[in-house]
């Protein structure tokens, strides 16, 4: 049987350019005898419309039920004022949460038409290659104690950063599979040098390099590392690092390589019964809505996000290195939506034209 796809669009640009993801699947399905069981439901703003929460329970069954979640965008000023609770981002938080999804990867690919766009010099990102991987559910982000309390009449903020070995382990391996498959060199971020987290980071990623001795492991302090992704990142294959520095770091890479319409992400959790790992496909941009519902969005972060699942869920690796050719061959003709445009101007492709140029 086909393997199984969720689609969940969301709102804003997110269904714009999630029905041109659905055109390259139709052509998959066509052109290379390679179909997908696809189904679609509501996430974020939309499903807070229809059900009066941002993920109805029976979408989150479905989300745990599938090879691959694809998601879209959620969120925008409509749903601004609503309770913490029934927020749209809190739809997205479930399904990472539930489908624990603890390896979070982003990569960072400059298109040789577009590193003029990076805000560094040309030589520095033409033909750079990275992939992040962002531990995702534990971390500073989530350790206890944690709140705003009084101490000596002033108010003291508390987080806790909190790693256990097997939250460590279980990410490490997910970069070091991840390092085989690509270039085989990972290195790893921490502060072992003044925090304990780091420290055990530093030994537990060490550990696990003994069951992957063909990957070069190296190790380096995140504040080092933010330096060298923006003084020389093509040194990097594959990185990875905690909740909070993998936040930093993979926006400050994502920046290398332009625009935020042009970049895809993946959450991955463990391996299910069938062997693929629970995954989520996602771009890194948002709603847009100063864009959205004018046709104007770049589907190209979706798409690349697509190309990920082929990738990581379905093993099409070959499928998904076309398509990104595909991809960097319409950028290499000049193909542009607007927000891939310079202050020269000329006139921009809507998200339509955009699939088009592509599926053509
Ligand atoms: P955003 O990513 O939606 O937009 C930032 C800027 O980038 C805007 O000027 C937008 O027009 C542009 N942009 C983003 N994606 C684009 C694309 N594909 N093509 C062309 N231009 C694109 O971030 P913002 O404005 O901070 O947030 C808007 C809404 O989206 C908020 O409600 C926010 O909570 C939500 N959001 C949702 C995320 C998600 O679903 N994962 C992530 C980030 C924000
Ligand atoms: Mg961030």
């Amino acid at each position: 049987s086909n393997p199984s796809l969720l689609i969940l669009a969301g709102d804003g640009i997110g269904p714009e350019v999630m029905d041109e993801v659905k055109r390259i699947i139709g052509w998959f399905g066509e052109k290379r005898q390679l179909g997908f069981d696809v189904s679609e439901d509501l996430v974020g703003g939309a499903a807070y419309d229809a059900h009066g929460v941002p993920l109805h329970d029976d979408t989150m069954a479905k989300a745990q039920d599938v090879d691959a979640v694809l998601l879209g965008a959620v969120g925008g000023p409509k749903y601004d004022n609503l309770d913490f609770s029934v927020k749209p981002e809190r739809g997205l938080l479930r399904l990472r949460k539930e489908m624990d999804l603890f390896a979070n990867l982003r990569p960072a690919q400059c298109f040789d038409a577009l590193a003029d766009f990076s805000s560094l010099k040309k030589d520095i990102v033409a033909g750079l290659d990275i992939m992040i991987v962002r531990e995702l559910t534990s971390g500073v982000y989530f350790g206890e104690p944690r709140g705003i309390h009084m101490e000596d009449n002033m108010r003291v903020g508390i987080n806790t950063q909190r790693y256990t070995e097997a939250e460590i382990e279980r990410g490490a391996r997910a970069a070091f599979e991840l390092a085989m498959k690509r270039g085989k060199k990972l290195c790893s971020m921490e502060k072992a040098n003044v925090m304990e987290s780091g420290i055990l980071w530093r030994d537990v990623v060490t550990e696990v390099h003994k069951d992957y001795p063909e990957v070069e492991l190296s190790h380096m302090y995140a504040d080092n590392g933010a330096m060298q992704l923006v003084r020389a990142p093509k040194q990097f294959d594959v990185i990875y690092t905690d909740n909070l520095f993998g936040d930093i770091l993979s926006d400050c890479a994502a920046m290398l390589t332009g625009s935020l319409g042009m970049l895809p992400s993946a959450s991955l959790g463990l391996p299910m019964a069938n062997g693929r790992p629970k995954a989520m496909y996602e771009p890194v941009h948002g709603s847009a809505p100063d864009i959205a519902g004018q046709g104007k969005a770049n589907p190209i972060a979706c798409i690349l996000s697509f190309a990920m699942a082929l990738r990581y869920s379905f093993d099409q690796g070959v499928e998904a290195d076309r398509l990104e050719a595909a991809i960097e061959k319409v950028l290499a003709d000049g193909a542009r939506t607007g927000d891939l445009m310079g202050p020269e101007g000329g006139t921009p492709l809507s998200t339509v034209q955009m699939g088009d140029a592509i599926l053509g």
